[in-house]
């Protein structure tokens, strides 16, 4: 069975409720019919309930089995004013603010769901900014115990077959040698609990392998996989600094970096700022021909996920799926 179709088999035994709150994207709605007749969750679509069923009709789309909520009208709408104002008074909010957050913004009333239990994850982002997706998630439902970072993981399946994570791809644009070590270790996790690979190799990246080049870029990630080591206490296989090539290419790995249990069989690569793991996977992607899922949100203490403008309608039902998976771990 392909890592896909385990993470389906998987889904469909959850039985997840999972909010989507953009089904003014019509790919949403498609989207939503498939994971309904599938099984793999109960979908949640956020928004009025004529104009989304008029869409649907127009797309030939058949609703049955999905949920749709008007948040103005719901009968909990006052109980996530509150519980909104609640989780940011601290930080200035008013509770007329949090009222008209959440009569306007689907992306803040999805997280409250979440956060409050009335749906166990959400996927959103096929018609919204990442951060706008992420910061309400990072400020309601913040991280989960002994994790101070949420960071972006992509599972990549080459087409020779090899599953493959790369982060941070989403979220912390310059992280510093300790949230780099936060992101490693994260990603090892998401390795095992999502992409079920029992035995992690993370390879710290770098434009250096082994002291090759000097440059304050390559200290970052030395310290970094220094770090990474120390909390990892040897629970995973961890080495770096090195180039893209040595972690992958065994020949090239016996040269530069012979002795390495990591460089040559490396499937987890962290890449040292979002501008290379941006970037990176999307060239994976794009000239490599291997399918990117994600990004999946590391470090959240409740699923929030966010996709790509650019997604298909395969890439939300899969996202819904993985979404599914996580706090299962
Ligand atoms: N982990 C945990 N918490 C975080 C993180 C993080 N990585 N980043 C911010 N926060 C928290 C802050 O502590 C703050 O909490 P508080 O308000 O309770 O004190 C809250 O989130 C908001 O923080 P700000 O710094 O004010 O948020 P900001 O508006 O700067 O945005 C964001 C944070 C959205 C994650 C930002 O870093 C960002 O835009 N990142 C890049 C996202 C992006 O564009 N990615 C590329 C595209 S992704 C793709 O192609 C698939």
């Amino acid at each position: 069975m392909d890592l896909m179709e385990k993470i389906y088999s998987k889904s469909k035994k959850l039985g997840k409720k999972i909010c989507l709150p953009e089904p003014s994207d019509e790919r949403v709605l498609y989207a939503a019919e498939r994971v309904a007749k599938d099984g793999i969750a109960h979908p949640i679509l956020l928004g009025k309930e004529d104009e989304i069923w008029e869409k649907a009709r127009g797309l030939g789309i058949k609703l049955n089995d999905v949920e749709i909520l008007e948040p103005s009208r719901s009968s909990t709408f006052q109980k996530y004013v509150e519980a909104l104002y609640e989780r940011r008074k601290e930080k200035g909010m008013t509770l007329d603010e949090a009222r008209e957050i959440l009569l306007n913004d689907p992306l803040y009333y999805a997280v409250m769901m979440v956060y409050l239990g009335d749906a166990n994850g959400e996927v959103a982002g096929s018609a919204s900014p990442t951060a706008n997706v992420l910061r309400p998630a990072l400020q309601v439902i913040k991280t989960r115990p002994g994790i101070s970072l949420v960071s972006g993981a992509f599972i990549m399946l080459a087409e020779d077959d090899r599953v493959l994570i790369f982060a941070d791809c989403a979220v912390n644009p310059d992280p510093n040698p300790d949230q780099l070590a936060e992101i490693a270790l994260s990603s090892a996790r998401t390795a095992r609990s999502v992409a079920m690979i029992d035995e992690p190799k993370v390879a710290m990246l770098s434009f250096s392998t082994k002291g090759s080049a000097e440059h304050p870029l390559v200290d970052k990630v030395k310290e970094a996989t220094r770090r990474a080591q120390e909390l990892s206490k040897g629970e995973f296989d961890i080495d770096g600094e090195m180039q893209a090539d040595t972690a992958l290419v065994d020949s090239v790995a016996k040269k530069k970096m012979p002795g390495s249990s990591v460089a040559g069989r490396a499937n987890v690569l962290i890449f040292p700022d979002l501008n290379s793991g941006n970037i990176g996977y999307k060239l994976v992607q794009r000239l490599g021909k291997a399918k990117a899922i994600g990004p999946i949100l590391q470090g959240l203490a409740k699923p929030v996920n966010d996709l790509s403008r650019g997604c298909s309608v395969d890439d939300i039902y899969d996202l819904v799926a993985i979404t599914s998976l996580l706090g299962e771990e």
